[in-house]
């Protein structure tokens, strides 16, 4: 049973007294609706200057605080980056690898992203891999092609043992900010074409464990239907994400998620309320 992994994107937004208020506010609302951290994971990538702050906040409460990138080397003369020794030092246990913002705008190859991996899984960070096509890639109907290289090619040192703390996150690039949703069906179907080549490297016992976001404007309207698809495991969510309000929908899809501290607060018995 793969455990639904619902986790926000604020990537380069908010100033630190935001960051706090959305920090306080959401961890208010999970606890409100009584989110079950037995029955859904809830993660938070943000920038890393909110990392301690955030990190303070939500300590034990199961939401998991993630960097958005690292750096693969320890340390040394890499002016502005961060290490993966320095996120651990913060207990940071998470991080985005390879989103296509930083393949798009950084630079950012394959063979950096098996590194970063690699680096990653020596300090115990678990890496959300993204993957996903352009508009001309999917146009030109070149998309599987597309993705199986980059997985492949990201994944190229990662042995099956490792892919126990391995998600990936299917983003096509064309669905990204841009309010246009890949239909259910087109994320279903990449969704369960990632576990096909993941099934060939690691074996189908190894590809039915990993996770398989979702991502590319999920919002609270759509999110029960694509979590409702057999591979799509979770969510990774940008833009929706930098509301509190309209996170809490997102990660609260399924009334079933919910439960442990609503139950508790209809429980009180009548003599304990004044
Ligand atoms: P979006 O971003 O939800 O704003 O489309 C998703 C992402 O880039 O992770």
């Amino acid at each position: 049973m793969r455990k639904p992994f619902i986790a926000g994107n604020w990537k380069m937004h908010k100033n630190i007294q935001e960051a706090t208020s959305y920090g306080e506010l959401l961890l208010h609302k999970i606890r409100e609706a009584g989110v079950d951290s037995d029955k859904v994971e809830i993660g938070l990538f943000v920038p890393y200057i909110h990392l301690s702050a955030l990190s303070i906040i939500f300590d034990l409460s199961g939401v998991g605080v993630g960097a958005q990138n690292m750096f693969y080397e320890d340390k040394g003369a890499y002016t502005g980056e961060i290490s993966p020794s320095m996120l651990s030092d913060l207990g940071i246990r998470h991080t985005i690898i390879g989103h296509s913002e930083r393949r798009q705008y950084f630079g950012e190859t394959d063979e950096a992203c098996a590194r970063k991996i690699r680096a990653a899984y020596a300090h115990d960070i678990e890496p959300v891999l993204c993957v996903g096509e352009d508009l001309e890639d999917r146009e030109a109907g070149k998309y599987e092609d597309t993705v199986r290289t980059m997985l492949l090619g990201s994944l190229k040192d990662v042995a099956p043992e490792e892919t126990e703390h391995l998600t990936v996150a299917y983003e096509p690039v064309w669905a990204i900010g841009t309010g246009k949703t890949a239909t259910t069906e087109q994320a279903q179907e990449m969704a369960a074409f990632i576990r096909t080549v993941l099934a060939d490297r690691y074996g189908s016992d190894r590809a039915d464990q990993i996770r398989i976001q979702y991502g590319g404007s999920v919002k609270p309207e759509n999110i029960a239907e694509l979590m409702s698809m057999p591979d799509i495991d979770g969510a990774l969510v940008g833009g929706a994400s930098l509301d509190a309000e309209k996170f809490m929908k997102i990660i609260a899809y399924d009334d079933a998620l919910l439960g442990k501290e609503s139950k508790r607060v209809r429980m009180i018995p009548s003599s304990a309320r004044s």
